[in-house]
């Protein structure tokens, strides 16, 4: 990777992923667009607006910047697929879809994110394989294995050299992510800066995976600098380094601060996806194939995560 489109860049991975980018290859490699202007990534290197649903548009940043990878961030989350999902179909397909189509006409790398909510009700729960039943109940699930077809499709038809991970759900303390059923896992430590008290909307003993930001963005450029040869997979890699319920990231935080309460307020669309999805994902494939290896756990990510959010000032 030498010339980087982001696209989607606003967003929760986007908006850290960009800065990781600009520091390894050099700001001015990183362009950064997404639907609606963000001033944060204009400071540090290229920005320009950019609808993923207009391909032509898409097409002419990446050959007159000479792009040669692109990521493709572009999704609505689960829960807020859930509540419009025909919406949700239109938009994570037709982004990646225009991606894959200017990926193969410029010869470009394409990296989009999957997810834990490929999988569904009937995949193993524990210890979900790499390869094995997926049939996601959501549309946001939908979508994402749908893209890991098609990712696979224009890799073996077109030759595209298209790279993909199953994302748990990520904890980072940039942006926000919003309307996903992980979501809880970030908002969770903002509340217990803010006021000592948060209102789960999952339930406490439900388990999904989770991942601290700064192994995410490793693990993306980590795979798009894998040496192709070895890898027997491509769309899309498990990936893991945590798995928790809402009593153990409680119990985590209140171990650091004594005072900090939580009760429950479940809202059953999140209930019923997080239900769906496995409680642990097997990762075995993405150590072997490019040397995955997660180097956050709970306890240095709460240690951080509070770290962080304390400096911002909270009101
Ligand atoms: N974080 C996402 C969600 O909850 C899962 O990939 O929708």
């Amino acid at each position: 990777m030498k010339r980087i489109l982001i696209v989607g860049a606003g967003g929760q991975i986007g908006s850290e992923l960009t800065v990781y980018l600009r520091k390894i290859y050099g700001n001015d490699n990183v362009i950064a667009t997404d639907v609606r202007e963000c001033p944060a990534l204009a400071e540090s290197g290229p920005f320009k607006v950019l609808n993923a649903l207009d391909a032509t548009a898409m097409a002419e940043l990446v050959s007159s910047q000479k792009v040669d990878a692109i990521f493709n961030l572009v999704a609505l989350l689960s829960a807020v697929g859930e509540a419009k999902p025909q919406t949700a179909w239109q938009i994570n397909m037709g982004a990646l879809l225009n991606s894959l189509e200017v990926a193969r006409l410029y010869n470009c790398a394409l990296f989009t994110p999957s997810s834990i909510g490929a999988f569904g009700p009937t995949s193993p729960k524990d210890k979900t394989p790499q390869d094995t039943v997926m049939r996601p109940t959501t549309m946001y699930g939908v979508c994402k294995v749908s893209g890991e077809m098609l990712g696979d499709y224009y890799h073996t038809r077109f030759g595209v050299d298209t790279r993909s991970v199953r994302f748990p759900g990520l904890i980072s303390n940039v942006t926000l992510p919003g309307g996903g059923t992980t979501d809880y896992a970030v908002e969770i430590y903002y509340e217990a800066i803010r006021s000592g008290r948060f209102t789960c909307p999952v339930p406490g003993d439900v388990y999904m995976d989770m991942m601290y930001m700064p192994d995410a963005l490793r693990a993306c450029v980590e795979l798009m600098e894998a040496d192709p040869a070895k890898l027997v997979h491509r769309n899309s890699f498990n990936i893991a380094s945590m798995s928790f319920t809402p009593e153990i990231i409680y119990a985590e935080i209140k171990k650091r601060m004594p005072e900090f309460t939580m009760d429950y307020n479940i809202d059953p669309v999140k209930e019923a996806i997080a239900k769906s999805w496995p409680n642990s994902l097997d990762d075995t494939c993405a150590r072997e194939e490019w040397g995955w290896k997660p180097e956050w756990d709970l306890s240095s990510m709460t240690d951080d995560m509070l770290e962080k959010i304390r400096l911002k000032n909270l009101k």
